[in-house]
């Protein structure tokens, strides 16, 4: 501890609020607008995205859970047959539902390991950290609150041991294809040959289902995405109208691209105060907000192989919609 607590963590959090104002302020005065879906996940967002979560669309999450449940004993028996000590790595922790599963399964087979889960919401570490040990009891816990690599930095200086990355919920499809193969690039820097990623993608299927998914009924992705406009008004001092605004989803089935956009909805004007700028919106301007890439397995075959990792089994659900695969570094 040091004398100085305070003034450490307001320079932190004033750095924090800069990057997320000048991110945000980039992506609005491009010439093609975006803003970066890493950002969905203040409070707000993370309970919209718990209710995308349980809608009846949205099927992702339950073809997982089915994965992580049904299959524990065969995904832990993979795990044991590589490592019997070694750090549990998970990268977009979240809630832990789904790794729970795993989570709960290694502690009765008494392995020894710590769990690291990595989330970019302070809210979901804290909660985590309060509530899993309770849930799972022996369970060691290390939760990191910030970006996957310098968090991957943070716990290989903690810890040298061998390394089992969680990548899960198809957390992957929120990058471009290109992007994606550099994110595993970077990932496979931060590990040791042999190593294993436990990785989520969601599968190419009938397009009606994924666009849906991504259009739910009750207005919880359109609310999800426009809460990122809330989050700037708050947290920048800006002055969006929400009213202003269109969820706009869509799925190409040939590129396995599903992306979603704001659109304005009039010639507008909005005011950032934190950055004192104005950004113009023309009427029918869209803000690009996320993507969610579908795979075929083979195109996930592919990307291990281009970047180095060796695909060693793949888990479905009974619908094949989803596979989780195990890669060796
Ligand atoms: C958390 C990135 C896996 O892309 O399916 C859900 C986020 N966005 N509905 C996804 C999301 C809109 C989700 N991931």
């Amino acid at each position: 501890m040091n004398n100085y607590p305070d003034i450490t963590k307001s320079s932190e959090t004033k750095n924090k609020l800069s990057i997320f104002c000048e991110d945000i302020f980039c992506g609005l005065t491009a010439t093609a607008k975006y803003l970066d879906s890493k950002y969905f996940y203040d409070v707000a967002g993370d309970k919209l995205f718990q209710q995308i979560m349980h809608s009846p669309e949205y099927y992702p999450t339950n073809c997982e859970l089915e994965i992580l449940s049904q299959q524990t004993d065969q995904i832990v028996a993979e795990i044991q047959g590589h490592f019997n000590s070694f750090d549990l790595i998970e990268l977009g922790a979240g809630d832990a539902l789904k790794s729970s599963h795993l989570l709960h399964n290694l502690l009765q087979k008494n392995n020894p390991f710590t769990y690291f889960p990595i989330d970019i919401s302070k809210n979901v570490i804290t909660t985590l950290s309060n509530q899993l040990p309770d849930r799972l009891p022996g369970l060691n816990i290390q939760g990191l609150n910030g970006e996957y690599f310098e968090m991957l930095t943070r716990a290989n200086s903690i810890s040298n041991k061998n390394k089992v990355v969680l990548f899960l919920g198809s957390n992957i499809g929120n990058m471009f294809p290109a992007d994606a193969e550099r994110f595993c690039l970077k990932l496979k820097e931060h590990l040791l040959p042999g190593d294993l990623l436990f990785i989520g993608f969601d599968l190419k299927k009938n397009p009606k289902v994924i666009l849906d998914a991504y259009n739910d009924k009750q207005g919880f992705t359109r609310d999800f995405n426009l809460n990122l406009l809330n989050r700037i008004n708050t947290e920048l001092d800006a002055d969006f109208n929400l009213a202003n605004f269109q969820h706009y989803p869509t799925y190409d089935p040939q590129t396995g691209a599903c992306k979603s956009y704001l659109v304005s909805t009039e010639d507008q004007q909005v005011y950032i105060a934190q950055a004192d700028k104005y950004i113009n919106f023309a009427e029918n301007e869209c803000i690009y907000m996320e993507i969610s890439q579908k795979y075929t397995l083979q195109q996930t075959l592919e990307l291990a192989q281009k970047i180095g990792f060796t695909p060693i089994t793949h888990f479905f659900d009974s619908k094949k919609w989803f596979v989780d695969s195990i890669w060796k570094c």
